[in-house]
């Protein structure tokens, strides 16, 4: 069979019109759930991600143990002791948690990923302009595993594959979870890890996901995740924009002046519009200042 064949039949569902309406309605700025059509889709079994997995550059994947407590330091994630193909064909006793980054570097996990994200790309484009670096990533976890609190810097969407999770979304910009200093260690190269109290629970929205469910999350909003009790497969699909890429340059010129005790500026709601900072800020990367 082609991979042409294998991936065709799914290619024009993976959002159906009313996901489309919703996702609409909250892109860019709120979570929201959405549905999708990719369940049962054989590029997305356990079987197939074990042989993707182990085709991958082990610069790509990252496994841990999965019981962990909500806050965790990036150099305290213990190792289950297992191979990543054991760990994945195992998932559902070897109490782990398992990611394969940027799965479109596989072919057919490309044409995937092109094919959901054309299916949003109006939508995002007259919102937040062209699409940029567009990446994929599987998140396969065992019962009960836990993804500490921590943010991302894409555009995502999660699509629950097999198993359920609830995720606990923090809004973005809310320097009570993400300190100022904390967005510009991020956007320097930082751990995505983010440190916990439990005062910030009252501040996030929990919303379970089961297959065919998937949510919207915006870039940087923080969350961590709780699996289920079956095994859990799911799918993220994400893009940056100018907006997104201009934030961190904001943080990154932040940090900078951080550095040398100048003050820092503002980051807007629409960052991309502050293109003389932006521009300010290349220029002193350039020259190393
Ligand atoms: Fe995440």
């Amino acid at each position: 069979m082609t991979v042409q064949s294998r991936i065709a039949p799914s290619l024009s569902v993976a959002f159906p019109d009313s996901a489309l309406a919703i996702f609409d309605a909250a892109y860019p700025d709120r979570p929201v759930k959405l549905n999708h059509g990719l369940v049962g889709h054989d590029l997305l079994t356990l079987d197939a991600l074990a042989l993707l997995a182990e085709r991958m550059p082990a610069t790509s994947v990252e496994y841990n143990l999965g019981k962990l407590p909500l806050g965790v330091r990036a150099e305290d994630t213990p190792t289950n002791g297992l191979t990543l193909g054991e760990t994945i064909r195992t998932i559902e006793s070897n109490g782990s948690w398992a990611v394969l980054k940027n799965v479109e570097q596989d072919a057919a996990y490309a044409a995937l990923l092109d094919a959901a994200l054309a299916e949003l790309e109006p939508i995002v484009a007259r919102s937040t302009g062209p699409m940029l670096h567009r990446e994929a990533f599987i998140f396969l976890s065992s019962p009960g595993s836990v993804t500490p609190f921590h943010m991302d810097p894409e555009h995502n969407i999660l699509l629950q594959m097999q198993g359920e999770k609830t995720m606990t979304v923090f809004p973005a910009h809310d320097a009570l979870t993400v300190p100022p200093e904390q967005s510009e260690h991020f956007h320097g190269g930082g751990h995505r890890n983010l440190l916990w109290s439990d005062d910030f629970a009252g501040r996030g929205t929990a919303i379970t996901l089961y297959p065919g469910d998937a949510i919207h999350v915006p870039v940087k909003a923080p969350h961590f995740v709780q699996n289920g009790p079956a095994v859990s497969i799911s799918l993220s699909i994400t893009w940056r924009s100018e907006r997104s890429v201009a934030e961190g340059e904001l943080h990154s010129f932040n940090a900078l002046l951080r550095r040398r005790g100048l003050p820092t500026i503002g980051v807007s709601a629409k960052p991309e519009g502050q293109w003389i900072k932006r521009l300010l800020y290349r220029v002193m990367r350039k020259l190393g200042v």
